[in-house]
């Protein structure tokens, strides 16, 4: 495991972002797993300002995101979908059949879920996973649990993280209670995957996740078991490592 740590989120963000081109430019047509939250927006930045100079091309990359919350439309502004589109998506160009995300607003859970794993499986695995964490631990949507849920599934969310992602919504009964995530053997059978933090409010999970128990109840730590990851935080969130 390799830890980078950054004076700031600027340049956690640029390190990212150099990151995730460089993967791209070794392999054009990557696979890449996306995070969203609040995090890696700085990270989607840099990497907008390195493909309109040139510095990388996204044609014939492939995409997978996380997770999106459950149920929600897309057009709707707190979506992942709509977020992507936002920080990414329409500023870069990547395909538009090959950016994939779970359908929030899908009537047949189980059906999209596995869907979701075989679309994964088919275009090869996912080459770099890109994932933030939450306060609890969680990455993607996994939530401390007693098993780590391996596939894509359905989650309801822990009350923490609602708090947690309040901020983004006019009032934390608008957050939905469930979402859909991809599961922790998916992202575990990444090639490689790069996590990033920032900010005090991350610097306790950051030393459990790296330093505690390896336990489904701190989902991040099983991290410690991948052969490839990069850590990259800035000193806030580095302050106990
Ligand atoms: C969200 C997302 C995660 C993200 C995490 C941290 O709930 N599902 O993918 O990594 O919480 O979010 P933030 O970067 O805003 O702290």
């Amino acid at each position: 495991m390799r830890i980078i740590i950054t004076d700031n989120y600027q340049e956690m963000s640029k390190k990212a972002a150099t990151l995730v081109a460089s993967q791209v430019n070794i392999k054009p047509g990557s696979v890449l797993g996306l995070a969203t939250g609040g995090t890696p927006v700085g990270m989607y930045k840099e990497l907008v300002k390195m493909y309109q100079d040139d510095e990388v091309d996204f044609s014939e990359v492939t995409t997978f995101n996380l997770d999106e919350y459950y149920p929600i439309d897309q057009t709707n502004d707190q979506s992942y979908a709509y977020y992507m589109q936002e920080h990414l998506f329409q500023h870069i160009n990547v395909a538009k059949d090959s950016m994939h995300i779970p359908n929030g607003k899908t009537k047949d859970v189980d059906q999209e879920c596995y869907g979701y794993d075989q679309a994964i499986y088919n275009a090869g695995g996912i080459d770099l996973q890109v994932l933030g964490i939450g306060t609890n631990g969680h990455i993607g949507f996994n939530e401390p649990d007693i098993t780590f849920e391996s596939g894509t599934h359905k989650v309801t969310l822990d009350q923490e993280t609602i708090e947690a992602n309040a901020r983004f919504f006019d009032r934390i009964d608008d957050v939905p209670k469930e979402a859909i995530s991809m599961g922790m053997k998916t992202i575990m059978q990444s090639k490689k995957i790069l996590l990033l933090a920032n900010g005090e409010s991350k610097a306790q999970i950051i030393d459990k996740m790296l330093f505690g128990e390896i336990s489904p109840n701190v989902p991040a730590s099983i991290l410690q078991l991948h052969p490839h990851v990069i850590i990259v935080v800035d000193k806030e969130a580095a302050q106990y490592i």
